[in-house]
């Protein structure tokens, strides 16, 4: 068995090896793997598991398995391709971006009293950190086109007890990142990009998720790509500390040091003002594997997201009470995770509201994951009056309550597309009409 990059185990040529692997997956193990990620029933189903079944036990009795599964060489050949990709030196595989998040908020030192500055409308995986150290969440009011942050809002909200702003690229639609980078500079803020759905959208000709000081992908399975369910590439422009993050992950250890007196350290890892323990936010080799994969095909997988979105754009064009996804142009490359769909209240007859639940009757699936961050009740319960922060982020209050909802753009027949398309058209002009 080959040795490990792991000092950990010793698992070359010695007489008593401690293997990295304490049991390894068998045949049967394996038919079952397969049978979970290629379901199926009936018969022709059933023969061809059968056969598959007996060539894996051949296979078995003529391979070895790996000698590792937790990260190892397959989560570093993703984080290169994520590296060649984006453009950067610093990928870092992590468990999700959640945990990419709470090694940038690590680094930023943040703890009750400080003040961070994240978008109305995102998931709760954008705050969840800050809420859970007692940090104060400053909530910055969208932009009523793109429902990401709005930078004038950002600088309306800064104190100088601001220690982080939080642009969330929203359904892959880049955020103005220019102005919120020139204000971060400005007031020494860190910038954590939160690009879980931005895996390949560029702002002004860069990768987002390269721009701001930390940002992290997110690869959970309903993302544009996966990592077998879970998984984030975590990244950093803070110079020296892209090596660090990989201890970072995993607490503190580094296994290039070599070992004293069979001692090995563990350190703090640097932070802003002080050092940090790190935790373990380590991926597989299995995940390591189905992130290069499906990195390889990310701009055939935008590219189609794009087409459907240009689509519904098209169906959309002529009726003004509709206002379609905004499919960017040289500047602004979006990922079309989600298709934005906003109406005008006055034209459509009625707000969203009406238009979900029609959409919902039709059977098409909205997207019901974004709204206003300060209405769920984690916030209020942490103390936060939720009518005092509405008061403060007006377009959030109108674009969530009256215009918009998502649709879903991939893994859709061209029936399915064509039925979305008529289903949003049918219900405008039912609400139109007054029904
Ligand atoms: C806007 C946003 N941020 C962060 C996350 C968290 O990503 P993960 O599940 O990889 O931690 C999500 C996940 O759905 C998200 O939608």
């Amino acid at each position: 068995m080959e040795k490990t990059t792991d000092f950990r185990y010793n698992t070359g040529a010695t007489k008593v090896p401690w293997a990295a692997v304490g049991e390894n997956y068998n045949a049967s193990d394996l038919m079952e793997i397969i049978r979970f990620l290629m379901q199926g029933e009936g018969e022709e189903y059933e023969q061809a598991c059968s056969a598959v079944y007996e060539q894996v036990k051949k296979l078995d009795a003529v391979s070895t398995p790996p000698g590792k599964l937790t990260t190892g060489e397959q989560v570093e050949a993703a984080e290169q391709a994520c590296n060649e990709y984006l453009g950067t030196d610093s990928s870092t595989f992590v468990t999700n971006a959640t945990s990419g998040f709470e090694i940038a908020y690590k680094y930023a030192g943040l703890k009750e009293g400080d003040e961070v500055i994240v978008p109305a409308i995102t998931f709760v995986a954008t705050m969840a950190y800050p809420l859970a150290v007692g940090a104060k969440l400053v909530f910055a009011d969208v932009d009523p086109r793109t429902i990401n942050m709005d930078p004038a809002d950002v600088e309306r909200k800064i104190t100088p007890k601001t220690k982080m702003i939080v642009p969330v690229h929203i359904g892959g639609y880049p955020v103005d990142l220019d102005p919120i980078m020139a204000l971060a500079k400005k007031h020494n803020i860190l910038v954590l990009e939160d690009a879980a759905h931005a895996f390949g959208a560029m702002y002004k000709g860069r990768h987002v998720g390269t721009i701001g000081d930390f940002a992290a992908f997110s690869f959970h399975e309903v993302k544009n790509i996966t990592s077998f369910g879970e998984g984030g590439i975590a990244t950093t422009n803070i110079p020296g500390f892209g090596s660090e993050m990989k201890r970072a992950r995993f607490l503190g250890l580094d296994f290039s040091a070599p070992i004293k007196n069979w001692l090995y350290n563990i350190t703090p890892i640097p932070g802003k003002e002080k050092p940090y323990v790190a935790l373990n936010y380590s991926p597989t080799e299995s995940q390591g594997l189905g992130l290069k994969l499906q990195v390889a095909r990310n701009e055939e997988i935008i590219a189609k997201r794009r087409a459907a979105a240009e689509y519904l754009n098209s169906r959309f064009a002529g009726n003004d009470a509709i206002i379609p996804q905004d499919l960017g142009g040289e500047d602004i490359k979006p990922t079309f995770h989600l298709y934005l769909l906003q109406i005008d209240p006055a034209k459509a007859g009625g707000d969203v509201q009406t238009l979900k639940r029609k959409l919902d009757e039709k059977g098409v699936t909205n997207i019901p994951h974004f709204g206003p961050l300060y209405r769920f009740k984690v916030v209020s319960d942490m103390g936060y009056d939720p009518n005092e922060i509405a008061k403060s982020c007006p377009v959030c209050e109108e674009v969530f309550y009256h215009r918009f909802t998502h649709l879903p753009l991939y893994g859709l027949s061209d029936g399915q597309l064509e039925y979305m398309a008529d289903a949003v058209l049918e219900a405008v002009a039912e609400m139109q009409q007054g029904r």
